[in-house]
């Protein structure tokens, strides 16, 4: 009879700063916004990044700024450097694999792709305007999924976004909020399936954050002036930090963390 060896045991490493140093992340989304943020947050703290977005002057700008934040003592792996930018658009399973292969080993990887596919009145909506909100935020999600377990090591990470309205909805949104919601039991799904592999996937239910994309929301003025207990609106850099810890701590999988200024209690 032929016995399984039982896998080995997720791998513990030290939390932040730490546990990124050294690492290598692919941010799918990573060329403005909360994407953009996480990268500079992530070279900052050694790691090499990989960015990738649709349009090329946005990313050559990205890569620009992120190799900025690379501290003088940073990594260099004698290929890319540390800050590799790749064109890719999350409805395209194509490019998705081409921002996988260009990347090479991979420990972690955030989506942050994503817009207002599917927005408006539910008297407006068409089958192709709630297919396009899938294709991009329910199937996107599971492409990139799909191309990054393979390649992501014991103890690395997905990291999905998430958003508040999914629990505290506004007119105009049914068919993009129906299908984004998605995303949180996707997460858990995902969880259970890769942690035999030792991999962790999680998402960041984010609050209004201001970003190009929350100026542009229908409804943004009112959502970005609805009163929030902690009085503001969030910075990238704070929603960017809740990445890095889903990313750095080996102990947390199938989390849904919310950063949002108590948006949900107030
Ligand atoms: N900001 C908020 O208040 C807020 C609140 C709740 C949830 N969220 C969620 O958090 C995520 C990030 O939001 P954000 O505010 O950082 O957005 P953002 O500022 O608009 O940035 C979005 C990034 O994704 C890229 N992108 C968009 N569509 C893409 C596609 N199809 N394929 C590849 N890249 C694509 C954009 O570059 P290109 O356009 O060049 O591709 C850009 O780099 C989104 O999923 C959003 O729904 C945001």
């Amino acid at each position: 009879m032929t016995t399984t060896a039982a896998p080995d045991p997720a791998p513990v490493r030290s939390p932040l700063p730490q546990a990124l140093a050294g690492s290598t992340a692919v941010l799918i989304g990573g060329t403005a916004g909360i994407g953009l943020a996480t990268a500079e947050l992530l070279a900052a703290a050694g790691a090499r990044v990989v960015l990738a977005g649709r349009d090329p002057e946005r990313l050559d700008g990205a890569v620009r700024r992120v190799r900025a934040a690379v501290p003088a003592n940073g990594v260099e792996d004698g290929g890319d450097g540390p800050v590799l930018g790749v064109v890719a658009d999350v409805r395209d399973e194509r490019t998705v694999e081409e921002v996988f292969a260009r990347a090479g080993a991979v420990d972690h990887v955030l989506l942050t792709a994503g817009g207002f596919e599917g927005a408006g009145p539910l008297a407006d909506l068409t089958r192709a305007g709630a297919q396009a909100a899938f294709e991009s935020r329910l199937w996107g999600a599971l492409a990139v999924a799909r191309s990054a377990a393979p390649r992501l090591a014991p103890g690395g990470s997905v990291t999905f976004s998430s958003g508040v309205l999914v629990t505290r909805p506004r007119p105009g949104l049914s068919a993009l909020l129906g299908v984004a919601g998605g995303i949180e039991p996707l997460t858990r799904a995902l969880a259970v399936e890769l942690a035999p592999r030792r991999l962790r996937v999680n998402a960041v239910r984010f609050g209004i954050i201001d970003t190009a994309l929350s100026r542009r929301a229908a409804g943004a003025e009112e959502a970005r002036s609805t009163p929030v207990p902690l009085g503001r609106m969030g910075t990238p850099e704070e929603a960017a930090s809740a990445v890095l810890f889903m990313m750095a701590n080996t102990y947390v999988t199938g989390e849904i963390l919310t950063v949002d200024g108590g948006f949900s209690i107030g």
